[in-house]
């Protein structure tokens, strides 16, 4: 891989496989490099259905989105990005309404530096580089608050995230941050590995190997992160039930492997 693309920023770390890449590559992107790939080759040989995961996961999230914006939601902090991908949240977004906001925050190089290279033209969307366990820096950072307006509502996008933030970094008083700091009328969404339906330790003793531990989370755990905001119909499901556009769209849990709601803030 040519380091002079511009994508490849020269702090990446090609020693291990990152999240970020592995996504990309499980989704058909080409931003990652060879540890990637062999990391998803070794992963889907023991646990096939990560792939189906990822391609739920995706449509759910262009759904809470479209759904968001039916609600008069104009902008959106999604957190956790990733790299630029088919159907982003600006494109969604802008598609609808042009004049929406997006604030992407990613703590990936190659995450970081290939939004900042999409986003270059686009006045309404910025990308952030920081560590989303660390909500004061998100929140505070200069490109967040020139970009989105603290006093209107707020789409949050905690889109399969959720599971980075382990034990020790607080994932509740994370969330709580998040929630805290957007006015009523404002809605987050969520997308969290769960073994509630499935056995998924292939996938989190082989992310372990990777830059990015990740922790599956049952039901009542998921639930605590969207704290008092209320759940809209209809609830915590899995990512295909939620608002499936076609009724035969919707998967067994077993099949989704994550959990999926949008919640308001009253
Ligand atoms: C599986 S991808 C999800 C991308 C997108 N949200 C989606 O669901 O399609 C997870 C992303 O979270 C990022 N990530 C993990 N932990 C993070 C942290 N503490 N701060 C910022 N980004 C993080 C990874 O770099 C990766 O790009």
């Amino acid at each position: 891989m040519s380091q002079q693309t511009n994508w490849v920023p020269t702090s990446v770390d090609l020693e291990k496989p990152s999240a970020a890449r592995a996504y990309d590559y499980v989704l058909g992107g080409n931003h990652n490099f060879a540890v990637d790939r062999q990391f998803v080759e070794k992963l889907l040989l023991v646990q096939p259905e990560v792939k189906r995961f990822a391609l739920m996961n995706r449509s759910f999230m262009r759904r809470a989105v479209l759904y968001m914006i039916d609600q008069g939601i104009r902008q959106f902090l999604d957190l956790g990005s990733g790299i630029p991908t088919v159907g982003n949240v600006h494109e969604i977004a802008q598609t609808v309404d042009r004049t929406s906001r997006v604030v992407y925050v990613d703590n990936e190089h190659v995450a970081v530096a290939h939004s900042q290279l999409i986003l270059e033209n686009n006045s309404n969307a910025a990308m952030v580089h920081a560590d989303i366990a660390k909500p004061g820096l998100v929140l505070n950072d200069q490109v967040t608050r020139e970009l989105l307006d603290f006093s209107q509502p707020i789409g949050i996008l905690a889109i399969t995230i959720g599971h980075y933030i382990l034990e020790e970094h607080d994932p509740n008083g994370v969330f709580a941050a998040y929630r805290e700091a957007v006015p009523p009328g404002s809605y987050l969404a969520v997308t969290h590995l769960t073994d509630d339906f499935t056995e998924v330790n292939e996938l989190t003793e082989a992310m372990k190997t990777s830059q990015n531990a990740v922790l599956a989370r049952t039901r009542s755990e998921v639930l605590s992160l969207f704290g008092d905001f209320e759940l809209v119909e209809p609830g915590l499901v899995t990512t295909s039930q939620w608002r499936p556009e076609r009724e035969s769209d919707a998967r067994t849990e077993a099949e989704d492997g994550l959990y999926a709601g949008v919640a308001r803030k009253g």
